[in-house]
């Protein structure tokens, strides 16, 4: 499926994938200072933002293959810089296992290369079948929202933890059950991370309550070409809340690259 997105400034291109359920805009602050020497790419994945969201289980495998086709799309035919932030992370894993011939470089943020435990499963299959059934995102959003800012941030920046709020809730309850069930059934992508061999940045949120420091610190230990950073003060997105800082990390590792 082809998906919508926005694309920013020449050079390498650089793609970068949201987290759930989140939309491209949260990459505003990164496009802004990368566009400078990349094209930046930001797609809206499956069921988010202004792309289409259909009915279905929307696997990381799927979610993998509509960037691709977004891409095809684009005229972007060679290697490119993938990033995801959490849910955005899973699918850049897919598209790494698939086709790591595409990659020049990987940034993996606030995510993780594990499946979900049964216990998480379950409690994502819970909340798609009430979504599905309500058709309110509301529940999922609500349960999410304290997990994702730093209280830092919360303090700090109140009307963006409520200006995001009000994005997620505008997210289709179709989008809402089709990622949950995607992400319920993700795989292990441990050995695809173990396998790989290009510069992968792995960016952690000091704060960060849903990926806690030690197992990003862990994924970033299975990669040959592996490197670990930590936003200071950041929850789960360190993106929004720590914009400069966060681009700055990716600034810096992509410039040593070259
Ligand atoms: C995300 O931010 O994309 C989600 O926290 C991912 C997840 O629920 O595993």
């Amino acid at each position: 499926m082809r998906l919508e997105s926005d694309s920013a400034g020449s050079g390498p291109t650089i793609v970068l994938l949201h987290g759930f359920p989140l939309d491209r805009s949260m990459w505003k602050s990164q496009a802004d200072a990368l566009a400078t020497r990349h094209r930046v790419v930001t797609p809206d994945l499956r069921g988010h933002g202004a792309s289409a969201a259909p009915p279905g289980v929307y696997s990381m495998d799927d979610q993998a293959a509509d960037v691709l086709e977004t891409l095809d799309a684009l005229g972007v035919t060679g290697p490119f810089i993938l990033g995801g932030l959490s849910m955005g992370g899973y699918v850049a894993m897919a598209l790494a296992a698939k086709a790591p011939e595409r990659l020049s470089a990987l940034l993996l943020l606030n995510t993780r290369c594990k499946p979900d435990s049964p216990d998480a499963a379950a409690n994502r299959e819970k909340l798609a079948s009430q979504v599905e059934s309500t058709g309110d995102v509301a529940p999922v959003v609500n349960g999410m929202l304290p997990k994702l800012f730093a209280d830092d941030t919360r303090d700090r920046q109140p009307e963006l933890v409520t200006q995001w709020e009000r994005r997620m809730l505008r997210t289709p309850a179709a989008g809402v059950v089709g990622a949950l069930r995607g992400m319920a059934i993700r795989p292990d992508r441990t050995d695809t991370l173990r396998q790989l061999d290009v510069p992968t940045l792995v960016l952690a949120g000091a704060k960060d309550v849903i990926i806690p420091l030690n197992e990003a610190e862990e994924m970033a230990s299975v990669l040959r070409r592996g490197h670990f950073e930590i936003i200071g003060g950041a929850g789960h997105l360190a993106p929004v809340e720590n914009p400069d800082a966060t681009s700055s990390v990716i600034s810096r590792f992509l410039g040593d690259l070259t």
